[in-house]
């Protein structure tokens, strides 16, 4: 049975009827920005983000997250609320103001500094501030109070999202025992090894108990939290049921492998207006008959950037007949730049790149186009549309959703996906070309041999990928986690 948004929408309207229906996040679905135009708003960059705004439109509900756009006060009302999508309102974002010393601390400190690289094996060292985790702490207390405000004492499901709000679950537990309370761990989770070296680890874990239900990408990442809890907590760990019992409650931990809108992603890409816009990418002087690959990434250090572009510097010292003949793009916003191992790493990819083109350039022809913009989604197909290839090389990544929206693009069936061994993404789509990241040669015979595949080939693969991710949709994701969130009441 293929779940759809209809049916995520019916099953949501008997299991939370007269409930409410609560997510928590970090991440926004809109930032409102001042322009020429007046004040106007973006989607952010986030994978958690996207996954989660067809579910709301569906289904309605209240959204809390931190109100981080520069005009985000002016739109709300008095209660800090404003009805979204701004255009054809289906639900209500709650947004939560920081100050700058809680956004340091809690956002760019704990969270980005400590747990992100904690949790990402891509030998960046974490670093834990003790004032980080007081901010982190009164944070987590700060959105608490708002999720019991919403729930304005009548039953309800809260559904957290990621990394940010590992003590939020215990906190509304303490507070509503009677609340259904679920958590999705969007990175991955690291092995207790790896984990132990947090200094607030008994803590974290506690907190994340307070869940019902915690949910993560990989059944692999499962196992791991499980062998960590059961190497630190005073508990039950239970390998069969894949749950932990800890103060007489207990909290199922479950694998749900994330996705996309996938319907309306291939709607889009069907469009008059992309297929121009799409002609339009391939007809830029700088790509005219050439072949094009596409990149698109926060710039993150666990994104392997770098990595891809030395491959394509490999690639074209072992092929050089596609001198002039290939173009790279890479896009997407800069991010995190508060945190001195981003403004490093932002740098770098800026100088490979150069290097790179100096190197190779003739004439007008550079293999690297580089545009470090925030791109609508719309531009997005675009470019998935217009390429030839694409390449995800995250050295780590949890899922890793633009392999999965790329693979929705393809309307046209044609196009390879080349993509990391590393990313949670690549155990549903072995259909790609495998890369790892880190192994340079073979990494740029990889490309070749997308650039050389035959297009049954290439339509074989894509047809396989389609497929899937049609089937495995976002409906499908959070239909099995709220299924699993009712069986909780
Ligand atoms: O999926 C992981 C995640 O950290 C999301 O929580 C987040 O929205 C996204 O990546 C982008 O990061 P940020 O919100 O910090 O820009």
């Amino acid at each position: 049975m293929n779940w759809n948004k209809e049916m995520l929408k019916g099953f949501i309207e008997k299991a939370v009827a007269d409930q409410e229906f609560i997510v928590v996040s970090c991440r926004e679905p809109y930032l409102h920005q001042y322009s020429n135009e007046g004040i106007t708003y973006i989607n952010p960059a986030s994978g958690m983000a996207s996954a989660i705004m067809p579910i709301m439109t569906a289904c309605g509900g209240t959204w809390i997250a931190y109100g981080a756009g520069e005009a985000d006060r002016d739109v709300v009302d008095e209660h800090d609320r404003i009805a979204v999508p701004p255009d054809d309102p289906k639900y209500t974002l709650r947004r939560i103001w920081l100050s700058k010393e809680e956004e340091e601390g809690f956002y760019y400190g704990y969270a980005n500094e400590g747990l992100w690289p904690l949790s990402h094996i891509v030998y960046s060292r974490p670093t834990f501030r003790e004032g980080d985790w007081q901010m982190y702490r009164l944070v987590n207390e700060k959105f608490c109070r708002a999720v019991i405000e919403e729930l304005g004492g009548r039953p309800g499901f809260v559904f957290i999202q990621d990394y940010h709000f590992a003590l939020l679950p215990r906190l509304i537990k303490n507070e509503r025992p009677d609340v259904v309370v679920a958590q999705f761990w969007h990175i991955p989770w690291p092995n207790r090894e790896a984990f132990r070296v947090c200094p607030h680890g008994d803590e974290i874990l506690d907190g994340l108990l307070g869940n019902d239900v915690l949910g993560f990408h990989l059944r692999y990442h499962c196992l791991n939290f499980l062998e960590t809890v059961n190497q630190n907590i005073e508990s039950i760990v239970n390998y069969e049921r894949f749950s932990v019992t800890c103060h007489g409650r207990e909290s199922l931990v479950r694998a749900f492998p994330i996705s996309i809108d996938f319907d309306s992603l291939s709607a889009i890409a069907a469009s008059p207006e992309i297929e121009a816009r799409s002609a339009a990418i391939r007809g830029d002087f700088r790509v005219r008959g050439k072949s094009l690959g596409v990149g698109i990434d926060r710039v993150d250090y666990t994104k392997g950037i770098i990595e891809r572009f030395t491959a394509i510097d490999r690639f074209l010292e072992k092929f050089p007949d596609f001198c002039e003949k290939f173009v790279f793009m890479q896009m997407g916003p800069i991010s995190r730049i508060n945190i001195p191992k981003y403004r490093e790493y932002n740098d770098a990819v800026y100088h490979v790149m150069l290097e790179i083109n100096e190197k190779w350039r003739v004439k007008d022809w550079r293999p690297i186009i580089m545009q470090k913009v925030h791109l609508s989604l719309e531009e997005v197909v675009a470019h998935y549309r217009a390429a030839d290839l694409c390449i995800v090389s995250s050295i780590h990544d949890g899922m890793n959703l633009v392999a999965k929206e790329f693979v929705a693009s393809r309307v046209d069936e044609d196009g390879v996906l080349l993509l990391s061994q590393f990313t949670g993404a690549s155990r549903e789509l072995p259909e790609a070309l495998l890369i790892n990241p880190l192994a340079v040669d073979q990494f740029a015979e990889q490309i070749h041999r997308a650039l050389e595949m035959p297009v049954e080939e290439r339509r074989g693969r894509m047809r396989r990928m389609r497929g899937k991710i049609e089937r495995n949709n976002v409906f499908r994701w959070a239909g099995h986690i709220l299924e699993e969130m009712k069986k909780q009441r």
